[in-house]
Formats: structure tokens, C-alpha cells, sequence
């Protein structure tokens, strides 16, 4: 397996790397990729630690040699929130960043799987889907928004709150990445059970987890660390799932015919060319129907956003 990290110098680029460097298959490939100076020592520097991956360090003007060959790109470049903000501000940065990347991969790795984490994720994901049809590779089976961070958050939130092990504890998370998109299906949880007072409390406080941290780091940023962890754990559900094995992961992507909207966070079945089957969220309570209504012309706004931005 050959594995990029486009924004590798950056606060989560270096923790993903640095789990990937610990964690991908022996003889896997470690392609990392900023314009920021420093991404050649980041990668000398991973490079001395004794496992079978080989990393190699790539500079503003050598994307192609990074992408060349490559079966999973994860994209954490461009500008986090500092507080205040809300993830659509960073859209006037971070859409051309993602366009002119995910472009790069359509010309030097047609075939990638390609992982979103820029913000704002519901649009960058639409975004990187225009720019691909605009090359004629678009494979809607291997681009996928991450949102595995959600999901590590509501596990943990919930193991605390009910006095569990995090390994026990397994929470649905479908919608978005942002806000009220977010919904954690709490009532699918399986082995607890919540009053509505803390199913009210649990799911605002997921929703807002971001900007938990966000205020927490008081302007130096956002999760870096948490979420470095997330894409790595998504990362490896890919590459097993490349490999053969059977795998089933929460991610959002393009479902086609939803009611819901174009691009939405679903329970999917990977396989060996990405996403092999979009599964059911299964039922909702009450509670959760009305929070998926209330939210989903927000959802859709903002996927219209990416595919504007790039068809004009
Ligand atoms: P950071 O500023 O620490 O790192 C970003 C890196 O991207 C920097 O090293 C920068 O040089 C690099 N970069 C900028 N433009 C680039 C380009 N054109 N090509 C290659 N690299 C480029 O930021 P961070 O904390 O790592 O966050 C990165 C992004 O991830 C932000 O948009 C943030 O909002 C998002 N994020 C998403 C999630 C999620 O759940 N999906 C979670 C946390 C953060
Ligand atoms: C998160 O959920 O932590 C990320 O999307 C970063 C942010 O801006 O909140």
C-alpha cells in the first residue's frame, strides 16, 4: 500500500503520520506532502523510528512525485477555526486548497481512495467530487468526508457518562460534519440506556466537541491530536478493506437516491474498490427524526456551496 498525507507538516498531519508510520503493513509506502518547509525533516525524522514503512518527504513543487502510485490519500491541509469562528468561515481558504489538490490526485492517482478532513468537510467533499467529474475520474465509491472523529467522541462521551469500558461501546453517527449535521443515534446504542434529559445534553455536547477544543486551545487551533488518531483508524479500515478483508466503517458519502441529502455520513461496506455498499442508518427515535429534518436544508446548502464553487 502506498498512503499520502497531503498537509503531512501540519497539526494533524504529523500526529496521522506518525500513526501511520507506527501502524500501516509492513512494506507500505509513507508519502508526505506540504508546502510548508519543514516536511522533509518531518519525514527524516519519522523515518528513524524501526518499523517497515518507508516515508519520503515531499516539497511544494513535487505533489505529482507524492501522489504517483498512490491507493489512499488523506487530506488534513489548509486552515483550522480559532474561536469564534464556525467551519463554513474557513470555506474562503480551504476550498481552493482542496480543489487544487483532489485535481492533483485525479491526474496522478485516478484510482486512490480519496479521505476528506479539511473543513468545511460537508462542502470540501462536494467540492473534490465536482473536480474529479471535471477530469472524468469521479468514482464516488473511493471519495469519502472523515468523519470518524465523531464517532471516537460519542464512544468515549458515552463510555464516561455510563461507566463503561470505550471498547464496549459502539455509537452510530450519521449526518454531517458540522453542528447540528452531526447526529449521534443514541438510541441505537446498544446496552445503555439514556433518559431524555441526557440524550439532549450528549448529543449537543458531541455537536459541539469541536469548538470544545477550539476554545480549550484559545486560538492555537483545533483537534489535532483526536483527530489524528480518527484518520488513522479510517485509514487502516481502508487499507484492510483494499486488502480483502470485510470492513464496515462511518463515513460521508455520496448516496445516491437519498431522501436525506446528496452527500451524507452512513455505516458503509468496504471492499477492494472502496465503498461496496452504502448501509442502512436503520431506525430513528423520535428525537433523532426531528434533528435529522431540522438540520438537512443546512446539509444541503452547504454541499450546493462545493458543487457552485466549482461548476460556478
Ligand atoms: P494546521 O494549520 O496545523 O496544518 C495544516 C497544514 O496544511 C499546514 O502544515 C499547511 O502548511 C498545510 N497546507 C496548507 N495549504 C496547503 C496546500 N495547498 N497543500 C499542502 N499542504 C497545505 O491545521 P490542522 O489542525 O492540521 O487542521 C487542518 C484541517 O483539518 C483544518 O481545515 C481543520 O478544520 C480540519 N479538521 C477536520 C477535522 C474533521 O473531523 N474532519 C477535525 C479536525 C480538523
Ligand atoms: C472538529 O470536529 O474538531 C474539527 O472539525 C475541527 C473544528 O473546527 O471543530
Amino acid at each position: 500500500m502506498k498512503v499520502a498525507v497531503l498537509g503531512a507538516a501540519g497539526g494533524i498531519g504529523q500526529a496521522l503520520s506518525l500513526l501511520l508510520k507506527l501502524n500501516l503493513p509492513a512494506g507500505s509506502d509513507l508519502s508526505l506532502y506540504d508546502v510548508a518547509p519543514v516536511v522533509p525533516g518531518v519525514a527524516v525524522d519519522l523515518s528513524h523510528i524501526p518499523t517497515d514503512v518507508t516515508v519520503a518527504g515531499y516539497g511544494k513543487d513535487e505533489l505529482a512525485d507524492a501522489l504517483t502510485g498512490c491507493d489512499v490519500v488523506l487530506i488534513p491541509a489548509g486552515v483550522p477555526r480559532k474561536p469564534g469562528m464556525d467551519r463554513s468561515d474557513l470555506f474562503n481558504i480551504n476550498a481552493g486548497i482542496v480543489k487544487n489538490l483532489v485535481e492533483a490526485c485525479g491526474d496522478n492517482c485516478p484510482e486512490a481512495c480519496i479521505a476528506i478532513i479539511t473543513n468545511p468537510v460537508n462542502t470540501t467533499v462536494a467540492i473534490a467530487a465536482e473536480a474529479l467529474k471535471a477530469k472524468g475520474v469521479y468514482n464516488k465509491n473511493k471519495l469519502f468526508g472523515v468523519t470518524t472523529l465523531d464517532v471516537i467522541r460519542s464512544e468515549t462521551f458515552v463510555a464516561q457518562l455510563k461507566g463503561k469500558s470505550t471498547s464496549e461501546v459502539v455509537v452510530p453517527v450519521i449526518g454531517g460534519h458540522s453542528g447540528t449535521t452531526i447526529l449521534p443515534l443514541l438510541s441505537q446504542v446498544e446496552g445503555v440506556s439514556f433518559s431524555d434529559e441526557e440524550v439532549a445534553a450528549l448529543t449537543t455536547r458531541i455537536q459541539n466537541a469541536g469548538t470544545e477544543v477550539v476554545e480549550a486551545k484559545a486560538g492555537g487551533g483545533s483537534a489535532t491530536l483526536s483527530m489524528g488518531q480518527a484518520a488513522a483508524r479510517f485509514c487502516f479500515s481502508l487499507v484492510k478493506a483494499l486488502s480483502g478483508e470485510d470492513v464496515t466503517e462511518y463515513a460521508y458519502v455520496q448516496v445516491d437516491g437519498s431522501e436525506d441529502a446528496a452527500f451524507f455520513a452512513h455505516p458503509v461496506k468496504l471492499g477492494t474498490s472502496g465503498v461496496e455498499e452504502i448501509l442502512p442508518y436503520g431506525e430513528l427515535s423520535a428525537f433523532e427524526q426531528k434533528a435529522k429534518e431540522d438540520m438537512l436544508e443546512g446539509l444541503r446548502g452547504d454541499i450546493q456551496l462545493g458543487v457552485d464553487f466549482v461548476n460556478g
